[in-house]
């Protein structure tokens, strides 16, 4: 298994035959983790009740609308963000504990944010396509791996720019694939990215909460009183779901 990490969306473009590839899509702060809550919903030990059905992501705010007309308006609820907060006219935001009630059960979410949307399309055309964040990391890792094919990670970033959240999420992605490979006596190989990915995340392991507050995007969240996100995101393994991107929609599998 050849495992690469790619941190920006731009640097997929040197990337060859990716119609063969799984492609891992993180965008820690916070789409991807948005996206595990949406599908997890409100569960409890008495009282179980699951998420959405599907996310579909899309571009651009002018999309979402344009897409809920399709639908029966009770079936659906357009979320997601600009400059970190709710659109006008959508029905929920970014932020995880949005979605961890009973309003999103069984609903069709149509989702635009302003980097990991715009991640999950450039990885369209791959053989399986999921999404990953710290919250759903091992689940993730189990599916890629049973998948069998080459991995790329893909950092969604910031405007085509590196960010310290994505690649350390990239990097634990990386050490659970490579602890699987070795259980399963299976041969891998680093790209020197996915390589760089794991010693970060090696690095900031103990502490991924304050390496979120630290980051641009946690920046950005605190300045909008959001502050408490970053927590919500960064939960190892809090979930345990995995997600894939088929079809236009994204769902459990
Ligand atoms: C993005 O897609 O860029 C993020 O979801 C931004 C955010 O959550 O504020």
């Amino acid at each position: 298994m050849y495992i690469d990490t790619v941190f920006t969306p731009y640097e997929l473009l040197s990337r060859k035959n990716i119609e063969d590839k799984t492609v891992v899509v993180i965008d820690i702060l916070r789409a991807t983790t948005t996206i595990a809550y949406a599908l997890w919903g409100y569960r409890n030990k008495t009282d179980k009740i699951l998420g959405c059905s599907e996310v579909i992501p899309v571009e651009t705010l002018e999309e979402a609308l344009a897409l809920s007309k399709k639908f029966d308006r009770n079936e659906i609820l357009i979320t997601g963000e600009r400059f970190c907060l709710k659109p006008e006219g959508f029905d929920l935001g970014n932020s995880p504990d949005e979605y961890v009630t009973n309003k999103i059960q069984g609903k069709t979410i149509i989702f635009s944010t302003t980097n990991g949307t715009k991640a999950l399309n450039q990885a369209k055309c791959a053989k399986f396509i999921t999404t990953a964040a710290f919250v759903n990391a091992s689940a993730c890792a189990d599916k890629v791996f049973k998948a069998k094919n080459d991995v790329i990670i893909l950092c969604a970033g910031r405007s085509n720019k590196t960010t310290k959240e994505d690649s350390a999420c990239a990097g634990l992605i990386v050490k659970l694939l490579i602890n699987k490979c070795l259980e399963d006596n299976i041969n891998f190989e680093l790209s020197d990215a996915a390589d760089i990915a794991l010693n970060y995340f090696d690095h900031y392991k103990n502490d991924i909460p304050a390496l979120l507050k630290s980051a641009e995007a946690g920046k950005n969240l605190v300045e909008v009183n959001l502050e408490k996100d970053i927590k919500d995101c960064s939960l190892i393994n809090a979930l345990s779901i995995a997600t894939e991107y088929k079809d236009g929609f994204i769902r459990i599998i």
